[in-house]
């Protein structure tokens, strides 16, 4: 028995260290990969933190709290604090006072995570007080178990110095243009009713045609006066409560007088809104212009209103050429235009929708699009309603 059970324990020992063996072995090579891994971990941060160190753009990373952890020798020079004063703050801690409130609310939709990122055109005061303009795009990512944000900082500073001498220009001469097209158009429509109401039906057409005309400069001029008022920051709301279904059918009824087009009006019971009355009508009057300025041989536009429990939603439907998805993003950029051979014969200056999504997103509303090429566009915005 005793030779039997020797060789038994041999063979039971020899298994037991073939296994043991085997498992040394994937285990080995576990930490070899591991180890790799751990590398090349420390590689890529290490790359990072050269990239976010070196780069010529400033680099901010802030924690939930959007206190600022690390910052880049770009943000210094940016800003002229020093590191000591930067570390610890927030970033809206230098923001001009008018951009803050929208600043703020595009952290916290980046924060919930309703937006995967944000990029937005901010005025910043330095230390020396002097003003310095970026281009701040945010994203978050996980470092660990926590959620870090990041931050790139781009100096636009020259470029808007340039926006501004000509604003300043735009600013003097519409300013200067103000004043006599209000008495021509006053005139205009004086002379419209006695020559309808002395029955010169010609007269009273022609008349007729060269107000419609008047108003559209005197659009055009409180277009350039409140660009230059936006971007210097005196750009004021006039807050009132107000029935926005009201407002809505003037100018849906406004513009049914003057065009061709069958504007289609789906609503809902009466919504009031606390906001910029004239504003938001500006903003509605740009949109359905739009929409029949660039949708010509259609003859339709659908103008929606919802609400939920916190905001209304109005929508503006065209059937015209659309926009390409490419152009999307920049749509409410100021000057953008769309070049291409259905725009090239339709007169703007790019202005309309720059100028509808500011007046929405200081009313804490929101402003987008829905388009394709040759379908048609739909431009919604939201605002807070009561
Ligand atoms: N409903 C639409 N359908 C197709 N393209 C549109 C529509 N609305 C705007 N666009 C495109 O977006 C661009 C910017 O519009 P925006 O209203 O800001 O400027 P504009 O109409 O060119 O000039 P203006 O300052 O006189 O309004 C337009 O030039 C056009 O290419
Ligand atoms: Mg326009």
């Amino acid at each position: 028995m005793e030779p039997e059970n020797n060789t038994l324990n041999f063979n039971t020992l020899k298994a037991q260290y073939d296994q043991i063996s085997a498992s040394y072995n994937a285990l080995q090579n576990e930490l070899k990969e591991v180890k790799q891994e751990a590398q090349r971990f420390h590689e890529s941060d290490e790359r990072f933190k050269t990239i976010f160190e070196q780069s010529s753009v400033a680099n901010k990373i802030i924690n939930a709290d959007l206190e600022i952890l690390e910052i880049n020798q770009a943000v210094v020079d940016l800003l002229g604090y020093r590191k000591e004063e930067i570390i610890g703050s927030r970033i809206r801690d230098f923001s001009r006072a008018d951009f803050n409130e929208r600043w703020q609310r595009l952290q916290t939709e980046l924060w919930e995570k309703r937006v995967p990122k944000f990029n937005f055109e901010v005025c910043l005061i330095k230390k020396d007080k002097t003003e310095v303009w970026c281009i701040v795009e945010s994203i978050l990512f996980k470092d660990r178990d926590q959620t870090l944000g990041y931050t790139l900082l781009q100096n636009i500073t020259d470029r808007k110095r340039n926006e501004q001498s000509k604003d300043e220009v735009l600013g003097i001469v519409s300013h200067e243009l103000k004043t006599p097209i209000t008495s021509l158009k006053a005139y205009g429509q004086v002379l419209e009713r006695i020559f309808k109401s002395e029955s010169n039906a010609f007269a009273g057409a022609m008349l007729r045609k060269m107000n419609i005309q008047v108003i559209k400069l005197t659009r055009l001029i409180h277009d350039l006066l409140d660009i230059t008022r936006m971007e210097g920051g005196k750009f004021a709301l006039n807050l009132v409560t107000y029935s926005f279904s009201d407002l809505l059918n003037e100018v849906v009824n406004d513009i049914r007088a003057t065009s061709n087009y069958h504007i289609n009006l789906q609503t809902i019971e009466n919504v009031n809104c606390y906001g910029d009355k004239g504003r938001t009508e500006q903003v509605l009057i740009n949109l359905i212009n739009n929409a029949i300025k660039y949708s010509p041989g259609e003859d339709k536009i659908v103008v929606r209103l919802d609400r939920n429990e916190k905001e209304l939603i109005c929508s503006v439907q065209d059937f015209g050429m659309g926009i390409p998805a490419q152009k999307h993003e920049n749509l409410f950029e100021r000057y953008f235009r769309v070049e291409n051979e259905n725009t090239q014969n339709i007169a703007g200056l790019g202005l309309g929708l720059y100028i509808s999504a500011e007046m929405i997103h200081r009313q804490n509303g929101r402003i987008w699009v829905e388009s394709e090429e040759g379908k048609g566009s739909t431009f919604h915005f939201s605002l807070p309603c009561l």
